[in-house]
């Protein structure tokens, strides 16, 4: 399998838990290495561009103001098959249907609120790393 990049968020509700460590020593203990890693805080409007693939969806409201609400850790995540590799790590996307040990598991509060983003596919990875990092901060 290729080494890969993928965009990983980890969401307001763990920044502002404070689980920032505990969530990369899950990345970094599976291999995945963090090569690019910034704190920002999104306006609505930039969480709405980012999720644009949701906007008809019920939730996208909720899910634009959530990701506005605090400020998120966006990052970079490298290794073999760090796509799928990130999304395992991740778990379910609703918590209770996380298996055990992934990080929605041990970290999320909902399925909306649930600690972190990662991308699904090498087009959505490229397309997301490029819209939070310039290729002077990605220096691997
Ligand atoms: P993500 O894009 O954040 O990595 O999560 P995902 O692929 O596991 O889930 P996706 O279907 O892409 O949904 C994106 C995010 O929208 C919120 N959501 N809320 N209230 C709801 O029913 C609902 N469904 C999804 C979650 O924050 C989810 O991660
Ligand atoms: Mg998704």
């Amino acid at each position: 399998m290729a080494t890969e990049r993928t965009l990983s968020i980890i969401k307001p509700d763990a920044t502002r838990r404070n689980l920032t460590g505990k969530i990369n020593a899950k990345f970094e203990d599976a291999g995945l290495r963090i090569v690019a890693q910034k704190r920002i805080q999104l306006t609505i409007a930039q969480a709405g561009e980012f999720y644009a693939v949701h906007k008809e969806r019920p939730f996208f409201g909720e899910l634009t103001e959530f990701m506005a609400s605090e400020p998120v850790v966006v990052q970079v995540l490298e290794g073999e098959g760090a796509i799928a590799k990130n999304r395992e790590v991740m778990g379910a996307t609703n918590p209770a249907d996380a298996a055990p040990g992934t990080i929605r598991a041990e970290f999320a509060e909902s399925v909306g609120e649930n600690s972190v983003h990662g991308s699904d596919a090498p087009e959505t990875a490229a397309q997301e790393i490029a819209f939070f990092f310039s290729g002077l901060e990605l220096v691997g």
